[in-house]
């Protein structure tokens, strides 16, 4: 982890996208949700990088950013334990973004690798703008601006968490040294008491003239066992003894999502572009009737035929909801024909709507009651308008913006 303050906060955002499905929930929402119990979470709604390839059609956005927020708490978010807020709420993002892009080369945007694949898929829409190559800048900002340590993403994005490392490298090493910050290291220095000074000289020594990686892990540890240095203090330090500046923007690490694709009814991913998705808000006649109309083993056109559980997109949903006893069940009955295809859904449309049941009623209660999300949305920019504001005044100070 690149600095102790900012180790336990995560911040992750997602596009607005309307209604979600239980592709979402299992890949993404579930994540967050264990999340918020152990670190110090921001989760937001991306509007502006929804705007960087929808800039002719924001109303899209407006539209689907509530019943996605809507979503989010009825799957089990929640605004007491994690920050939940708009992107455009907190416009020190924007003024973080604007403030990288002076130090970021355009060669570092454009060889990121969604840029191109973004452009080839996305063939409709002009995306030749200054916005959609600055999207993994303004992803960058969205992630320094809280000073976060971890970033929940999917294998996709994690040329953007790197990127978002080198721009904080290149930050700090441009703007890192202040005046005086060699004055202001041995003061934290002396603070630690004789003994420990000359430990950590030693070690800061043998780390800079021979690269040894374990003295830097001790003099790091050494840094953060010390009660009398404050955090400023720490990372100064930590900064130091890796022969940089101060750390004003510390370096996340990607939090890999591992959950593998979620499959969707017709045996592909779930998307919403592939139509073969089950909303959140599905009622249970739409997931008795959605699962009943899934194509099966196309071997299967008798009750009498046998079929193959590894060529029907129904076990793959079996894999995920069923326990070994009924995954048995399948396999026997389905090689033997001693089951029918409506049998083996029936146990799957049970599960899930017994999944859903309690995320309908929640999404009920929140539609009824429209001023619940939008103050939801309110206090929690607030709150991130605090740190965001905080981070931004080092920035200033650290580019001379403060005359
Ligand atoms: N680009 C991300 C995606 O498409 C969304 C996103 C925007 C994001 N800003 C972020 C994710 C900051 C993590 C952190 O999924
Ligand atoms: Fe698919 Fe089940 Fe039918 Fe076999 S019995 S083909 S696994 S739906």
């Amino acid at each position: 982890m690149s600095s102790i303050s900012s180790s336990q906060r995560v911040v992750s955002g997602m596009r607005a996208s309307g209604k979600l499905h239980l592709g979402h929930y299992h890949g993404v929402i579930k994540n967050w949700i264990e999340l918020q119990h152990e670190y110090d979470c921001f989760f937001f709604v991306a509007d502006l990088h929804g705007l960087t390839t929808h800039y002719e059609d924001p109303a899209i956005i407006k539209a689907s950013m509530h019943d996605m927020v809507i979503d989010w708490l009825a799957a089990g978010l929640n605004p007491g334990q994690a920050t939940i807020f708009v992107q455009s709420h907190v416009p020190q993002h924007a003024e973080l973004h604007l403030n990288l892009s002076m130090i970021t080369p355009l060669s570092w945007l454009e060889r990121v690798p969604t840029y191109k694949d973004q452009q080839e898929k996305l063939k409709d829409k002009d995306l030749g703008t200054y916005g959609f190559l600055g999207y993994p800048l303004l992803q960058s900002a969205d992630v320094l601006i809280y000073r976060a340590g971890l970033v929940p993403v999917g294998e996709d994005q994690v040329p953007h968490i790197e990127l978002t490392r080198e721009i904080a490298r290149r930050f700090n090493h441009i703007y890192g040294r202040e005046p005086g910050y060699e004055n202001e290291a041995a003061a934290a220095i002396a603070r630690m008491g004789k003994k420990n000074v000359k430990l950590f000289n030693k070690l800061q020594k043998s780390y800079m003239e021979q690269g040894d990686q374990q003295a830097l892990e001790m003099g790091k540890a050494l840094i953060e066992s010390q009660a009398n240095l404050n955090t400023e203090a720490r990372e100064l330090l930590l900064g130091f003894i890796e022969g940089g500046g101060k750390i004003i923007l510390p370096e996340p690490e990607a939090l890999l999502t591992k959950t593998p694709k979620f499959p969707g009814l017709d045996g592909q991913k779930m998307s919403k572009s592939y139509d073969n998705t089950i909303t959140l808000r599905d009622t249970p006649t739409e997931v008795d009737q959605k699962v009943r109309t899934m194509p099966t083993d196309p071997a299967r056109v008798r009750l009498t035929d046998p079929g193959e559980p590894t060529k029907c997109p129904v076990w793959d949903l079996h894999k995920i909801y069923s326990d070994a006893g009924v995954q048995d069940w399948v396999q026997n009955g389905c090689r033997k024909a001693s089951i029918g295809c409506l049998d083996c859904k029936k146990p799957l449309i049970d599960k899930i709507n017994a999944e859903l049941s309690p995320i309908r009623e929640l999404a009920e209660e929140l539609i009824a009651k429209p001023s619940v999300v939008k103050n939801i949305l309110i206090e929690g920019a607030e709150r991130a308008r605090e740190v965001a504001s905080s981070t931004m005044e080092d920035v200033r100070d650290a580019m001379g913006l403060n005359y």
